[in-house]
């Protein structure tokens, strides 16, 4: 089978992760590598044996590429999207897929108009534990979701600013709240209340370090989601309440607790590896059966967080649409 020919745009902290799984998949090839930083962009160049851009339509306009992994920092997706839409290049775009829900429309319609396959970067729904939660709660009525994102502050100079991530539910606890509307189904209502509290003196933050958001979802079911930037360790996870059965999501293990019996399942896969594998199967393909995220369904998970930062600044419950 013809390997698939890969670019990459942004080569941090999570792209060395994808990279890292292209070079040693079977099918693919790491072809081009782009970051606005020089030295990177060169040490990731000769460590795949890549060529090196520093801007995103160089590569876009000189290489001949199948498939092109987005991650580069929430702010700076410009309109890399739309160009390579427009190339009929298929992407692979990390979370979140953007700031602001006019511009990600934009580019859902560049894609769809393209007709090319699109995955985003929500990792954990490719956990075997989460399969097993899935096939549970098939069927089953859910009565509450309990959701936490407990950490420490990322140093990352861009993470602190809202207007360049979103702040910790746009950029970072959004996985959790992905993975409650992939196992519970859509939320119709939020309600939130953030703010910055103990972690004021470090330089230049304005993203708030504790927010408590409660939702509900179309089938009647109510939630929350806790999440603080303040704990010296790391705990993220959720627990899905129906009539007499619970279950408990914890980092990647999976729980079912039922009357007199607990199932526990510990994952046995790399969830970023099974991610990227998908989507390297799916381009070659062409079959998106395995694609878990698309970007339709990144918008859907951003229009949920950035409806929440609505409700904490005007104090009011928002529908979403
Ligand atoms: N799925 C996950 O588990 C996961 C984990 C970490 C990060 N992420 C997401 O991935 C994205 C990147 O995060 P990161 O931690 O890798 O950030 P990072 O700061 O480590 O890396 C981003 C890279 O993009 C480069 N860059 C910025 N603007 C660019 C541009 N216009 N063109 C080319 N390169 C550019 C930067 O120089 C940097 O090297 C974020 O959206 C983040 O939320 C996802």
């Amino acid at each position: 089978m013809k390997k698939v020919k890969v670019g990459f745009i942004g080569v941090g902290g999570i792209a060395s992760v994808h990279m890292a799984n292209i070079a040693q998949h079977e099918h693919a090839d790491i072809v081009a590598v782009c970051d606005i930083v020089e030295a990177s962009a060169r040490a990731a160049g000769e460590k795949f044996g890549a060529t090196v851009y520093t801007d995103s339509s160089d590569l876009l306009e000189k290489e001949k590429i199948d498939a092109l992994f987005i991650c580069v920092p929430p702010f700076a997706h410009g309109n890399i999207e739309e160009k390579a839409a427009q190339l009929g290049i298929h992407l692979m775009v990390e979370k979140p897929i953007g700031l602001d829900l006019p511009s990600v429309q934009t580019k859902l319609k560049a894609i769809e108009d393209a007709g090319i396959l699109c995955a985003t970067g929500y990792c954990l729904r490719y956990l075997d534990t989460i399969e097993k939660a899935k096939g549970f709660l098939n069927g089953r009525e859910i009565a509450m979701v309990r959701g936490y994102y407990l950490t420490s502050f990322v140093h990352t100079p861009w993470f602190r600013e809202i207007e360049k991530s979103g702040g910790q539910l746009v950029e970072q606890a959004t996985h959790i709240l992905d993975l409650i509307r992939y196992l519970c189904g859509e939320i119709n209502q939020v309600y939130a209340n953030m703010n910055l509290n103990v972690l004021k003196d470090i330089p230049n933050i304005n993203i708030p370090d504790v927010t408590s958001l409660n939702f509900t979802f179309e089938s009647g079911a109510v939630g929350h989601l806790d999440c603080s930037l303040t704990q010296p360790d790391h705990r993220m996870g959720l627990e899905i309440l129906g009539k007499d059965f619970r279950v408990e999501v914890n980092g990647t293990d999976v729980t079912i607790v039922e009357k007199d019996k607990k199932t526990i399942f510990k994952s046995n896969v790399n969830f970023y590896e099974q991610q990227d594998k998908a989507f390297i199967e799916a381009v070659q393909t062409n079959d998106t059966k395995q694609i878990l995220s698309t970007y339709e369904n990144g918008i859907k998970t951003l229009a949920v967080t950035l409806a929440a930062y609505e409700s904490n600044e005007t104090n009011t419950r928002i529908v979403i649409k």
